[in-house]
């Protein structure tokens, strides 16, 4: 018992021996695995089914994990991977309606809140977006723990509420349910504490393991490249991408992805609160370019993916007049009160300059373009105010963070603001002041504009 990270709510039995193949146990196959060889995709569901069921122990699937992370899999695996994994638990199911089921999915990085403004633009634009959400990591947020820092909203609704909030308002932000993919729960914490996340086809099958499990028809993946990015070459991600884009559409679901640069913080602020209230400022046509500009990149290859818009230039127009009309802002209060959330509190609470005690200017020390303004510095300062977890278990403080953030090629006057650090104390901030110095570099000449959306990977043709 004490080798379970995760609790699965069936019996737990001894060692996996399959019933259709009893000749076989798991330690052959964790055998085959580390001498490279090939599994059958029976196997492989088998081992998922016997994992999920309980009758497979941590530590062997442990070493399975680490055989996979060092052999790999060839495509066909990971497609068997995946499909197991996606039928470990329910799978969403919805009416027969002419609006398209999409979802949006990031590879995360830091003051990455696109899927926030996303949500309700798709549900304007006439989809239905079943978003289901995860929490932050390390210097990675996560949609959830924004959305926690909304008073009174449920971030945890049943699968019922789910349907029943993407039908009536179009779309919900929300966690996976217990029910949902539960291989995954217990894969990724074992993934996590065995050094075996960074393994493309254990993403790729985690990933699209829990966007299959939406019951949806198309899917854009944000896959994040650079300094604060799980793949930190452009490579690697184009790598991931192309694995992710091959197999979701294998799998039925309309899949592409657009390679994005996380070098630099996304938007002004990071920090839960923090970002939920630049969310906002984009849905009322107030939010800083780049958040804008890949929101409405996703709205516009999802209206395209779906043939709801052609050409791509135009479905761009139709997203961003559906921006610009204000519907999607009305939409938002919607989702939220359909969530639970006190819509009197959440505007008082946004009317607000700052929510934490103590907010810090850090000042550039001499005049000139800022040139860099490095995102993995930036999202360990807000971890270590708080705003981020170090492990799954920690507590988080919602009001923390880092705003009106200057970016590369601003001009920057010598005591002009770099930054804003929110903390809970004073020495907190302090603390926090030291590196965030180190993330800003100032040059004398205006920096080259990189673009955000480096490339977009579609299905071979
Ligand atoms: N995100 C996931 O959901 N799974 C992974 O394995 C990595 C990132």
């Amino acid at each position: 018992e004490r080798w379970r990270l995760y609790d699965f709510p069936t019996s737990k039995a001894p060692a996996f021996k399959s019933a259709r193949m009893p000749n076989m146990n798991f330690l052959s196959l964790i055998e085959a695995k580390r001498d490279g060889q090939t599994l059958d995709p029976v196997q492989i569901k088998e081992i998922i089914g016997e994992y999920t069921a309980g009758r497979i122990l941590d530590y062997q699937m442990a070493a399975f994990l680490m055989a996979v992370y060092f052999r790999g899999l060839t495509r066909e695996e990971t497609r068997a991977l995946m499909l197991a994994m996606r039928d470990s638990g329910d799978v969403l199911s919805f009416p027969k309606d002419p609006r398209p089921v999409v979802d949006k999915h990031s590879t995360g990085g830091v003051g990455d809140k696109v899927s926030l403004p996303l949500a309700p633009l798709l549900a304007c634009l006439g989809f239905r977006v079943p978003m289901i959400s995860g929490r932050g990591l390390g210097i990675t947020g996560g949609t959830l723990d924004k959305l926690d820092s909304i008073p009174g909203f449920n971030s945890l609704p049943p699968i019922e509420r789910i349907i029943e909030t993407v039908q009536n308002v179009g779309c919900v932000i929300c966690g996976q349910t217990a029910r949902m993919v539960p291989a995954d729960k217990g894969l990724y914490a074992l993934r996590d504490v065995t050094a075996t996340v960074p393994s493309i086809p254990l993403i790729v099958a985690s990933i699209l393991s829990k966007k299959l499990a939406e019951g949806l028809n198309a899917l854009v993946l944000d896959v994040k490249f650079g300094v604060a990015a799980f793949m930190q070459t452009q490579e690697k991600a184009r790598e991931l991408a192309q694995m992710l884009v091959a197999l979701g559409n294998e799998c039925g679901v309309n899949t592409r992805a657009l390679l994005t640069n996380m070098d630099t913080p996304l938007g002004r602020a990071a920090g839960n609160w923090l970002e939920v209230k630049e969310a906002v400022l984009c849905l009322e046509s107030r939010g800083p370019q780049d958040l804008r500009e890949l929101v409405i990149a996703c709205a516009a290859h999802l209206l395209v993916q779906s043939g709801k818009a052609k050409p791509l230039e135009a479905a761009h127009a139709q997203a961003t007049d559906c921006l610009a009309s204000g519907k999607p802002r009305e939409k938002w209060n919607e989702m939220l009160a359909a969530q639970g959330a006190d819509l009197a509190a959440f505007d008082r609470k946004l009317a607000l300059d700052h929510t934490a005690p103590v907010v810090v200017e850090l000042k550039a020390p001499a005049a000139g373009y800022v040139s860099r303004c490095n995102a993995r510095i930036l999202g360990e300062a807000v971890r270590d105010l708080g705003g981020g977890r170090f492990t799954k278990e920690s507590g988080i403080n919602y009001d923390v963070g880092v705003d009106a953030i200057a970016k590369p090629g601003e001009p920057i006057k010598a005591g002009g603001v770099l930054a804003r650090i929110h903390a809970a104390e004073r020495a907190q901030a302090d603390a926090a002041c030291a590196p965030l110095k180190t993330a800003f570099s100032i040059s004398a000449q205006r920096p080259a504009a990189e673009s955000l959306i480096a490339e977009i990977i579609e299905p071979p043709k």
